[in-house]
């Protein structure tokens, strides 16, 4: 027993970076981005400046003071360089260029500036793993065998049968190779044919990417989004895969991802972005399966991704206050104190309402997931739209819409990637043309004019979570304490200080009415004072033994025992 509160103790103290006990020295205080809360855009779908239907970064520029009255920190930016768009901006043409549908860099210089002269910093997002196959860098690899470009890539010659050096599948499906026809090798592409993958073994191409992390930093960017981050570098031996269809899903085989190199490639773009006199990120896309396989990517001394995105948390398929429990818990214990980053939502996948809202209670639901990310120690992501409940697109209207120049494929994640629902106007004033994708039909009843216009909405509940994040010293920093809710649809934890005062966060999970009699504390509980948020609101909450609403979140402050008594801090 006395060993389990040991344990729990130094838990604790490594959550919090604090020097061990007898030391005088206080803690530093976390970085930025060790408690941020970033929005995610995707610039194609937020605003557009000049109707021509596709959203734009003076789109952005626009719509600033409206992320600086919700309050986050700082903007990620989804791809906005020339690319030929066969995944949207993760087929990158020119590394250090904006897309002229995006608009020029003179744009990107006005949007960073007029950002920071609001407090918030933006991210770009990083393709590192893969250009274009229109890429300048891959047409002259591909030009002959013996261009200085060649090794900048991947390649391989024919299996004696003259198909693919070996059956590795694509995570896009298909074959991982495409025969190039005039040099008559495969190139290896882990995504689509065009996307080929760059040779991380070269250092030309180390080089030409720090080079382009450099460009962007220059031009005030406080970090990057790294997309893809397992996939720099293949098994050198070039393994047959016994069977593609078992094993590990494709995007997490031994021979495709994770290999030991990726962490000296991680070591160096840390290095990068730990010059920056402000301190500078990196948002890592990292698939994982194990939580010890996501502590990894932190690297061994904390000197790899500041900030790997944790899938573990977002990949939660049903409300069950078990597995939530389980996965928090470990994000919390077992990453070595590092901060956890949490999300649900993001253009890859599925709304968080679509995915876990039930269609009867979606809008407790929603704010029961926000409150949970918004709450819990760590980076929070937001993914735009998510503070209104957006949900994805119907199927059917997608399937009814037809192709354009602005549209010239379909993508199976065009549900979630819809946009921006502004107000009740036509195409809820996110273009005054046709936009690109179709508008959510639900735009009309839910938008931001609408939701800012009503004190009780979703929007308003995003904003107090956010600035409760901000303001609580407990919430922003605070080391996170686990709790037993009495209740297994119950999820209970509370953050507290390191004077011991903090926050009790009690989430009811399920659709009926629920009654928690919180334990687990180390030593004696302490004093709780008042109810802080709640949601669904409660003329006289309990605020000892919450009874919660179907779905119901409260959030109450409590104060340490005055009497001397153990407390977790
Ligand atoms: C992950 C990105 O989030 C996704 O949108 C993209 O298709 C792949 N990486 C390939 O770049
Ligand atoms: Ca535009």
């Amino acid at each position: 027993m006395e060993k389990t509160v040991l344990r729990f103790a130094l838990a604790l103290a490594g959550a919090l970076l604090l020097p061990a006990a007898g030391m005088a020295k206080p803690a530093a205080p976390a970085p930025w981005w060790a408690h941020a809360v970033i929005y995610e855009i995707y610039p194609r779908s937020f605003q557009d400046s000049n109707g021509d239907g596709v959203g734009d970064l003076n789109g952005v520029t626009a719509r600033l003071d409206y992320l600086k009255s919700l309050g986050v920190d700082a903007i990620w930016l989804t791809p906005f360089y020339p690319s030929p768009n066969a995944d949207f901006g993760y087929d990158v043409a020119d590394y250090t260029n904006v897309a002229p549908e995006y608009g020029t860099l003179a744009d990107w210089d006005r949007l960073v500036t007029a950002a920071r002269q609001r407090g918030i910093r933006v991210l770009v997002d990083f393709v590192l793993n893969h250009s274009s196959s229109e890429h300048p860098w891959f047409k002259a690899a591909r030009s002959s065998r013996t261009d200085p470009k060649r090794d900048w890539y991947v390649w391989r010659d024919p299996a004696p049968d003259g198909g693919p050096p070996t059956n590795w599948q694509s995570i896009f499906g298909g074959s991982a190779w495409t025969l190039d026809p005039t040099s008559g090798q495969y190139y290896y592409h882990v995504f689509l044919p065009q996307q080929p993958d760059l040779n991380w073994r070269n250092p030309h191409v180390v080089r030409a990417m720090h080079d382009v992390m450099r460009f962007w930093l220059r031009r005030g960017a406080s970090g990057f989004r790294l997309d893809a981050t397992p996939y720099l570098f293949e098994d050198p031996a070039w393994p047959q895969d016994p069977d593609p269809a078992t094993g590990a899903p494709v995007g997490l085989k031994p021979y495709n991802s994770g290999l030991p190199d990726n962490h000296r490639i991680m070591r160096g773009l840390r290095t990068i972005v730990d010059q920056c006199p402000d301190g500078c990120t990196l948002l890592g896309e990292n698939a994982i399966s194990t939580i010890q396989d996501l502590a990894k990517v932190y690297g061994a001394r904390h000197d790899e991704i500041n900030l790997p995105m944790n899938f573990l948390y977002s990949g939660v398929k049903t409300l069950d206050a078990q597995t939530f429990k389980a996965r928090i818990d470990d994000a919390h214990t077992r990453l070595n104190g590092a901060p956890p980053v949490l999300f649900f939502s993001n253009h890859d996948t599925s709304r968080q309402a679509t995915r876990l809202g039930d269609g009867v209670h979606t809008d407790p639901i929603a704010r029961l997931l926000a409150a949970m990310t918004l709450t819990l120690r760590g980076t929070a992501l937001v993914y735009y739209g998510e503070e209104l409940g957006m949900t994805d697109l119907p199927k059917d209207l997608l399937a009814a819409t037809p192709l354009s120049p602005t549209r010239k494929v379909a993508d199976n994640r065009d549900p979630e990637r819809s946009p921006m629902q502004w107000t009740a106007a036509p195409n809820a004033g996110f273009t005054s043309g046709a936009p690109w994708l179709p508008v959510h039909p639900a735009a009309a009843g839910s938008n931001v004019a609408l939701q800012q216009a009503d004190p009780g909405s979703l929007w308003h509940w995003y904003r107090s979570l956010i600035a409760l994040r901000h303001d609580n010293a407990a919430v922003r920093d605070g080391a996170y304490v686990p709790l037993d809710s009495g209740n297994p649809t119950v999820l209970a934890y509370a953050r507290q200080d390191a004077s011991g005062h903090g926050v009790l966060v009690v989430l009811n999970m399920s659709d009926a009415p629920q009654a928690a009699r919180i334990s687990g504390w180390v030593g004696a509980a302490p004093v709780p004072a008042h109810v802080m948020l709640a949601s669904p609101l409660q003329p006289a909450p309990n605020i000892a033994d919450p009874v919660l609403a179907p779905f119901a979140v409260q959030i109450t402050a409590f104060n340490p025992r005055l009497d001397g008594s153990l407390n977790p801090r």
